[in-house]
């Protein structure tokens, strides 16, 4: 797919009249019922503002990604199962709730998934967490595992597959075939990642139809380095070294 520009719209306070929102570039919409992008609410976009600059720093960076990654694991807990779950509040009455049904587990893909491991465990006390390293086999340009860590029981567990750039969805896949081969049925993994190409996002909805994917944006494409763009560059230098 040729990048193609994202659309510009009014963001601000859905009470404000359009003419007097500033434009911004918002996420391209998605045709597929698997694929959830955050609304593009103006929070985010301040958010997403922040770390695409260049000139943030390394501090800023990690500050402002860590709040894009904890609305989407607040928005991937969305699509876990509940039951319903009556308590008795302290006044003796009845108040009808829910409660998530099955445990689940965290599988960051190295390095720069491991960045979202943090915002998981903000969300979910003690939730175990797994590891993949997946890199590019010099000789066959194609992504290779290289190692995986992942907890025992991981085919009874729901598995929220953590990368934060979604860009050909070369490791992402490799990640979601690993897993399947540990027995995770596809329709109990959910992916989150902050950014994502177009291409990336076709692709996987159509190779894992009942997977779900959890993104902040969806970007224009890919540059001729499999960049995203405009995306932020490289993710995990910015959070680790730069
Ligand atoms: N990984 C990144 O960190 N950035 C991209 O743009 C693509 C993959």
């Amino acid at each position: 797919l040729e990048p193609v520009p994202s659309p510009v719209q009014g963001v601000g306070p859905i009470y404000r009249p359009e003419a007097e929102k500033p434009a911004a570039t918002v996420s391209k919409a998605v045709s597929y019922d698997n694929v959830h992008v955050l609304p593009q609410t103006p929070q985010l976009i301040a958010l997403l503002t922040m770390i695409r600059d260049k000139k943030t720093t390394r501090a800023d960076f990690i500050f402002y990604s860590n709040r894009i990654i904890r609305l989407l694991v607040e928005e991937g807990l969305n699509h876990l199962p509940v039951i319903e779950h009556p308590v008795t509040t302290p006044v003796g009455r009845t108040y009808l709730g829910v409660k998530f049904q099955g445990k689940i587990c965290g599988v960051s893909i190295m390095r720069a998934g491991e960045a979202m491991e943090q915002g998981l465990r903000d969300c979910c006390r003690s939730v175990r967490i797994g590891k993949i390293l997946i890199q590019r086999d010099e000789e066959t340009c194609k992504p290779k595992l290289f190692y995986e860590k992942l907890p025992s029981d991981i085919a009874q567990r729901w598995v929220l597959l953590l990368d934060p750039m979604f860009a050909t969805g070369g490791s992402a896949t490799l990640a979601v075939e690993v897993l399947k081969a540990k027995g995770v049925p596809e329709e109990h993994i959910l992916f989150l990642n902050l950014i994502a190409s177009p291409s990336g996002v076709a692709d996987f909805a159509e190779r894992f139809p009942s997977l779900r994917v959890v993104s902040a944006f969806i970007d224009q494409g890919l540059d001729e380095k499999k960049y995203i763009i405009p995306g932020l560059g490289d993710f995990g230098d910015r959070y680790y070294t730069l």
